[in-house]
């Protein structure tokens, strides 16, 4: 296991729609490990594969709540079959540092996927775990959480990202 980097905006790994897992084998498996140790190691409560440079429909969540200790979410392949209402939440992103904002998304929802052992699985969810959910989605389809903003919102996120930009190279 070790922990992998995490690819940051504008990289365009990022903008990439991630492809099915056809079979689990050893090397997807491996992945999903990194990947949550990746995620744990950040620390963050959520990653899509796209996030670490593998265009791959696997996600990894963990909401870290303190009185849950087996709070893992493995899903590959997810689709969303079920949305309805709409729940407005703060989001930050592993890829997009130091950067949050607003996001309206769908209340509650039901996902299927498969699990670390290609069983189908299927989530209903609401609250922050739909908010986390339908965001390591829209990783997969090379979505970030800043496309969903309001024109307005999404200048300011561009400004803040140029300024940081340019003291980085000072
Ligand atoms: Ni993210």
């Amino acid at each position: 296991m070790g922990c992998l980097q995490i690819r940051k905006y504008p990289d365009p790994i990022l903008r990439k729609k991630a492809v099915e897992v056809g079979r689990m084998d050893r090397e997807v498996r491996r992945l999903i490990d990194d990947m949550t140790e990746t995620m744990y190691g950040a620390p963050g409560i959520g990653l899509a594969a796209n996030q670490v440079g593998r265009p791959l429909r696997v996600l990894v969540i963990d909401l870290q709540k303190p009185e849950n200790n087996d709070g893992l979410i493995v899903l590959v392949n997810p689709q969303l079959t079920e949305s309805q209402g709409e729940i407005v939440y703060e989001e930050g992103c592993l890829s997009v540092p130091e950067y949050f904002a607003a996001v309206k998304r769908y209340g509650e929802i039901t996902v299927r996927g498969f699990d670390r052992d290609m069983k189908p699985v299927e989530i209903r969810a609401s609250g922050l775990l739909a908010v986390v959910l339908q965001h390591e989605m829209d990783h997969l389809d090379g979505k970030l959480f800043i496309d969903r903003l309001g024109p307005i919102t999404r200048d300011i996120f561009k400004r803040k990202w140029k300024k940081k930009q340019k003291e980085g190279q000072a």
